[in-house]
């Protein structure tokens, strides 16, 4: 069942991410930090999420935006005193993090396109349900979401190594806009146009 995700499916979607999205820079800043960003994703209106359901388990999920910047801006803003100090002891156990952390700040401005501010941010599918196009129907429903709140365009990033999610945006019609060097590896820049005839899917 896919339905929208709610604060008690944190810690699942907290592990899903440690699990299988572990060399994402948000990852190696720990459990904590995640499931204080989820919180405070869950709390605002630019985002959209939604979980998998299967026999009372989260086994996968998606989370979108309807304007990245604000978003995080306003996470950061709400959260800042619980982040700062899940930060500095990312900071204290690795230094390194310290580049990675000033480059996120330049996240927006590298993936911008035009006017698109709507943006796909993370999407995993625990093993065992994979290959049965529930990454797509999870897409598919923020998609329609979307579209009913007069969204038009969507932006997504991934890296270019991950070869799985960009045959998956490419069977979505997502088209390549532009690419760009994050963290030290290439990263593309999707986007898909959603018409009113819905032949996005
Ligand atoms: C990427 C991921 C979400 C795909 O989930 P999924 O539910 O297995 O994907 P689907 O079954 O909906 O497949 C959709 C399309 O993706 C592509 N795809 C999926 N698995 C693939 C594979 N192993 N090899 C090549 N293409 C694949 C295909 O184009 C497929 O369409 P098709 O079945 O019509 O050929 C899943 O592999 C995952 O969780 N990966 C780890 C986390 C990750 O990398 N997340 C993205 C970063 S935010």
């Amino acid at each position: 069942m896919i339905r929208q995700m709610r604060k008690e499916d944190i810690h699942y979607v907290v592990k899903l991410y440690m699990d299988y999205m572990f060399d994402s820079f948000f990852a190696k800043l720990d459990e904590k930090f995640l499931s204080i960003m989820f919180d405070g994703l869950l709390c605002s209106k630019y985002e959209i999420s939604y979980v998998f359901e299967k026999d009372g388990e989260i086994a996968g999920f998606i989370t979108a935006s309807t304007n990245t910047k604000k978003l995080f801006n306003e996470i950061l803003k709400k959260r800042m005193q619980a982040l700062l100090g899940v930060i500095l002891a990312g900071l204290f156990r690795n230094p390194h993090f310290l580049c990675q952390l000033v480059e996120s700040f330049f996240y927006s401005k590298k993936t911008l396109v035009n006017d698109t501010h709507a943006e796909l941010l993370f999407i995993t599918i625990e093993p065992r349900y994979r290959k049965r196009k529930l990454s797509k129907e999870l897409i598919k429903t923020v998609l329609d979401q979307l579209h009913k709140m007069s969204v038009f365009k969507v932006k997504v990033t991934t890296q270019r190594k991950n070869y799985v999610v960009n045959k998956l945006l490419e069977g979505l019609q997502f088209k390549q806009v532009r690419s760009f060097s994050f963290y030290g590896k290439v990263n593309l820049v999707y986007e898909v146009a959603l018409a009113d005839d819905r032949k996005y899917i």
